[in-house]
């Protein structure tokens, strides 16, 4: 059915000036670009949006980079858009990435990977409300 999903370009993707090249492809998939900003994430915010990794050795690491410059952040509307978004995106190392996907294509380390996909219905739409104010997003 019809999904909503939040997609985010990390900052490493924005710094290497990636942002159009996956919008395109995003675009060309035939998803709806629903909200978009360029953003700096604040700290309490990254934690809450990474808060099921909080124990894990990696997560002030995964904070620090998160928080460490600019974002894109996205909201795609579109046909199974949660899991259609995250095979565009390839596995999370990109040295699993299938061919032709984002992480194949763009990224080297798990750590810093290009590109954020909700994983579950429940993971979007708490990930769009933390990112979008309702006004935000095209109905
Ligand atoms: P993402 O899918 O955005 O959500 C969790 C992130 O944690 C993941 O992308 C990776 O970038 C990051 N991550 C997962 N495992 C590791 C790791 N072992 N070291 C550093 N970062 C990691």
């Amino acid at each position: 059915g019809m999904e909503r999903t939040f997609a985010m370009i990390k900052p490493d993707g924005v710094r290497r000036g990636l942002t159009p090249e996956i919008l395109a492809r995003i675009q060309k998939k035939g998803y709806r670009v629903v909200g978009l900003k360029q953003m700096l994430i604040p700290r309490e915010v990254a934690e809450n949006h990474y808060g099921e990794h909080r124990e894990r050795p990696f997560f002030g690491e995964l904070v620090d980079f998160i928080t460490g410059g600019p974002v894109v952040a996205i909201a795609l509307e579109g046909e199974n858009a949660i899991t259609g978004w995250r095979a565009m995106m390839g596995a999370t190392n990109p040295a699993n990435a299938a061919p032709g996907t984002v992480r194949a294509d763009f990224a080297t380390t798990t750590g810093e990977n290009v590109t954020h996909g909700s994983d579950s219905p429940e993971s979007a739409a708490r990930e769009l409300a933390l990112f979008f104010k309702d006004g935000e997003l095209l109905a």
